[in-house]
């Protein structure tokens, strides 16, 4: 059985060698990225770094990220995912090329929740072939699971394509 310390990292790898793949993959694809959990912004910040030529919406409940790792006003949608995300999803309708959701905690019960609402909620937003990058297990409509590449252990990032 992993250690906590263990499992954030086996969670940390996966979501760096998920995010290196992803880039690749969407290389000279058009499209917007949502960061769905800003956080500290520390994907944001990773994500604005790598694919700068992207423009990439960032959600959460309130901007509590490192000020260096701070979206423009313009790219923060605030509010409860339940009811940002689905008009989002209906305003950018078939412009997601990637969807980063980090939205997850040791409340399994409330991962549970929140999964179910992402996977509801999200579908409409991708492109064709637009990859969803997620730290839980989802059932996005119309998406299909794909292996995680080298480096990202099973089940600590979770990779689906929109077919
Ligand atoms: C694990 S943190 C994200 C970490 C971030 N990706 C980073 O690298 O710093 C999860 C974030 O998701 C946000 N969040 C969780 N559930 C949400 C919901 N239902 N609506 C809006 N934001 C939510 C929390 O406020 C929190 O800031």
């Amino acid at each position: 059985m992993p250690t906590r310390l263990e499992k954030t990292l086996y969670r940390l790898q996966a979501q760096n060698a998920c995010f290196a793949w992803a880039f690749e993959q969407i290389t000279g694809k058009p499209g917007i990225v949502f960061e769905l959990g800003l956080g500290l912004g520390r994907t944001y910040n990773h994500m604005h770094h790598h694919i700068s030529d992207r423009r990439i919406l960032a959600f959460d409940r309130k901007v509590g990220s490192y000020p260096d790792c701070t979206p423009d006003e313009k790219d923060i949608v605030l509010g409860e995912l339940a009811d940002t995300l689905p008009r989002a999803a209906e305003q950018y309708r078939g412009q997601v090329i990637l969807a980063h959701t980090d939205i997850g905690s040791f409340d399994r019960e409330q991962n549970r929740r929140l999964a179910q609402m992402m996977s509801n909620n999200l579908s409409p937003a991708l492109a064709p072939g637009a990859l969803v990058m997620s730290d839980l297990p989802l059932s996005v409509p119309e998406t299909e699971p794909l292996p995680l590449p080298e480096g990202a252990r099973a089940d600590c990032y979770y990779l689906y394509r929109r077919v």
